[in-house]
């Protein structure tokens, strides 16, 4: 397994573009100081993706994606951190420079890499029987030939044979240094009770499963035998790799035309969505058999919002897939259904008629999901006024779904006109239904909100008690009535706004501070929360906040002196060439002397202020830019939340019409944003001893210190309103 150097990462973050990478996706505008386009994460009619050259950082004020350019390739393509760089690497011309890994890092790989690792081995020996051996090519290439499926076909979905052998691929596999465990991790192998391994698939024609990123994650396996007792398809079993609920067969091979098209077609088998596609109708995915998930029409809605279901007329079926429809409208995508001529299924229409026909054939017979269903539910039941009624609570319940209001009505209006039905009946059962669907949701956040307060707290959120500790006496620390769960998400939107700070402005000064022998040094923003939090013994609650913010503190800030020396020079050599140059220029063209002088001066001072410029925004994006770029999801995804957080991008008007930065006014606001998490803390603190004074009914003594506990922090809350509420009032005068 390969790892790509550090220094290329490096080579990789520091040249990628944002505005660059974005606009491969999205048609950038110029706005303002930086650019917006239209969202590739949701689907809107108004820009509201802006991206920003100087950060490096996209972002949609609407639905908050967006990110670094790894962080944006990872979340669009759906892309591991390694094949977003190497997507990059490719896009720059840098060339990648690996190293075969190490023992150490060959064990420190993730299960999941030496899962896919395997699964790409597997899928590569299953190909080469196919062609390269006597009984691919007899059993395996003659079955696909029968089918009418072409090479190209094979080709495109990486179609393969897998030997009529016990251990064909596992001894291939461990000859090349594969661990036994990852195959039967992956189910490629299967381990008996006597701890025997031999190959899960044996004789079967092979349909590698792709996730949308392009890696192959599962297989299924088709018999070739007649005999009733052999399963048709074996399938690869659920793994850390393969949630069968959230892949689709053909996603990966079809992506391109479902956003194209901008339909995407579900169908229900392997052999359904390949033959469609050797026809030219290559926006087809398969379910694989089984019934429609959330999760799988989740991913259809990334690429698409319209989807046309093709059944086989076979009733039953139908019927038994109505739910899946109800499901697909309740994501908000618009339904379309198509049944085929009878006795046909996708695979055997598409084999037997022309490419033109097919396609008139699609375009002609979509059906509204409400005709469709109607019809169906209807169908022989007309005059019966009990089954009727069934199929109409039936339909109500299926508008009642759908999430966008115009789009009820409209069906309510269809419906009515189909069924003939007053309109008004129809919006009242419909209401009726939402009003019953909100009050169960309602309910079912009150249950699962009732279980968490009742859960004890978590390890890594200190508790109440354990704030408490340096100032209370033993008698308060055994009860503890706020659970450290409530009170972290209470204490949350505190600690997240002191990150924020933390992340955007975190090596910029922020006062100045005496050392031991009385000299002024600057404080850095990140100094200053540290030693803050270090002397009210402040933590952040929030594990993934505290994670975020060591990384910062321990690993980023320390390397930025040396850093800031190196882009110093940098920027020095770059203020002297350009004054050397401009210098030239006067001499060559000024006319008297006053004005060399004049002009001499204009140019120091603009060299001047643009070495300053440049020196403080390599300080301000120190921080983030690293950070943004982090191999780590949760590091990434805070940053990126944080950094990019769209009341950042708001000025501030003062009565003098001088616009202020939030970066101008740093000095306020991060001991401001510190002391509101204190008052927030201390606020924790109250209602804690305000529950166990509650408690406390018996003993006299406790409930004395309780109460005096309980004024003390009154008296340090009102203290700490007159210092906030003076430093509201200030900038006003
Ligand atoms: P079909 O029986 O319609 O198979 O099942 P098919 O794909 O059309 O295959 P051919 O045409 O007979 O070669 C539809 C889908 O249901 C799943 C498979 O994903 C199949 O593509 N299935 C079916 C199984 O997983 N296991 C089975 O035993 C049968
Ligand atoms: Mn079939």
């Amino acid at each position: 397994m390969k790892k790509i150097d550090r220094e290329t990462v490096q080579k990789i973050l520091d040249t990628a573009d944002i505005v660059d990478v974005v606009s491969d996706f999205v048609h950038l505008k110029r706005r303002g100081a930086g650019y917006i386009g239209l969202c590739p994460f949701h689907n809107e009619r108004t820009p509201s993706f802006s991206v920003s050259k100087s950060k490096g950082i996209c972002k949609c004020f609407s639905c908050g994606k967006g990110g670094s350019p790894v962080n944006f390739l990872m979340e669009l393509e759906q892309l591991s951190y390694n094949d977003a760089l190497r997507y990059l690497a490719k896009k720059y011309n840098i060339e990648i420079k690996e190293h075969e890994m190490t023992d150490k890092e060959r064990e420190e790989a993730t299960e999941r890499e030496s899962m896919l690792a395997v699964s790409e081995f597997a899928l590569q020996h299953f190909e080469h029987n196919l062609t390269d051996t006597d009984d691919g090519r007899d059993i395996g290439l003659s079955y696909f030939r029968e089918r009418g499926i072409n090479d190209a076909s094979i080709k495109k979905f990486r179609l393969g044979y897998s030997l009529e052998k016990r251990d064909d691929l596992l001894s291939a596999a461990k000859a090349k240094g594969y661990n036994e465990k990852y195959l039967v991790g992956t189910g490629l192998c299967i381990q008996n009770e006597g701890g025997r391994t031999y190959d899960r698939f044996k004789g079967r024609v092979m349909y590698p499963i792709f996730g949308v990123s392009g890696k192959v994650l599962a297989f299924g396996g088709r018999t070739l035998r007649k005999d009733k007792d052999v399963a048709k398809y074996v399938n690869s079993p659920e793994s850390t790799i393969y949630r069968k609920s959230y892949e689709l067969y053909g996603l990966y091979q079809a992506k391109q035309a479902i956003v194209k098209k901008d339909k995407c077609i579900l169908v229900e088998g392997y052999m359904d969505v390949i033959s469609m596609s050797q026809s030219g109708v290559e926006n087809v995915v398969a379910s694989s058999g089984t019934s429609l998930t959330e999760g799988q029409i989740r991913l259809i809605h990334r690429f698409t919002e319209n989807v046309t279901v093709i059944y086989d007329s076979d009733p039953a079926g139908i019927k038994a897939s109505l739910r899946g429809i109800d499901m697909l409208l309740a994501e908000g995508l618009n339904i379309k259904v198509m049944l085929l001529p009878e006795g046909d299924d996708p695979d055997s229409f598409a084999q037997s008629h022309s490419t033109s026909e097919l396609e008139e054939y699609l375009a002609s017979h979509e059906q509204d999901f409400i005709e469709f269903k109607t019809k169906i539910l209807l169908q022989g039941v007309e005059n019966d006024p009990v089954q009727r009624s069934k199929a109409i609570t039936d339909i109500v319940r299926s508008i009642s779904v759908i999430p966008d209001e115009i789009t009820r009505a409209l069906y309510i209006k269809e419906c009515s006109r189909r069924l003939e039905i007053d309109e008004k009946l129809l919006t009242r059962q419909v209401a009726k239904k939402i009003a019953d669907q909100r009050e169960k949701d309602a309910q079912q956040r009150q249950r699962q909100s009732a279980r968490e307060s009742l859960s004890t707290p978590s390890e890594d959120s200190p508790g109440v008690s354990q704030l408490q500790e340096e100032s209370t006496s033993s008698t308060e620390k055994d009860i503890v009535n706020l659970s450290g769960d409530t009170y972290s998400r209470f204490l949350q939107p505190y600690e997240r706004e002191v990150l924020r700070y933390v992340l955007r402005y975190g090596m910029l000064t922020l006062c100045e501070q005496c050392d031991e022998d009385g000299n002024a040094v600057p404080m850095s923003v990140l100094d200053y929360v540290k030693s803050e939090l270090s002397e009210e013994d402040m933590k952040f609650t929030d594990a993934n906040f505290a994670k975020v913010f060591d990384i910062a503190y321990l690993k980023i800030a320390p390397s930025f002196d040396d850093d800031y020396k190196i882009f110093e020079e940098q920027a020095k050599k770059r203020r002297s060439d350009a004054i050397a140059q401009g210098l030239a220029q006067i001499q060559a063209s000024a006319i008297d002397l006053a004005e060399i002088t004049l002009r001499e001066q204009m140019l120091t001072q603009q060299c001047d202020e643009a070495y300053i410029a440049e020196l403080t925004e390599f300080s301000a994006l120190y921080m983030q830019k690293t950070l943004l770029s982090s191999p780590d999801d949760v590091v990434r995804h805070i940053t990126t939340d944080l950094v990019s957080e769209k009341h950042v991008l708001s000025k501030v008007h003062t009565k003098f019409t001088k616009i202020e930065t939030e970066q101008d006014r740093l000095a306020d606001l991060v001991p401001r944003a510190i002391y509101e998490w204190k008052d927030a803390i201390l606020e924790c603190q109250i209602r804690d001893v305000r529950a166990r004074i509650c408690q406390a009914t018996n003993d006299k003594e406790e409930l004395h210190a309780l109460m005096s506990k309980s004024m003390e922090l009154q008296q340090i809350k009102r203290d700490f309103a007159k210092f906030l509420g003076e430093r509201i009032i200030a900038p006003r005068k």
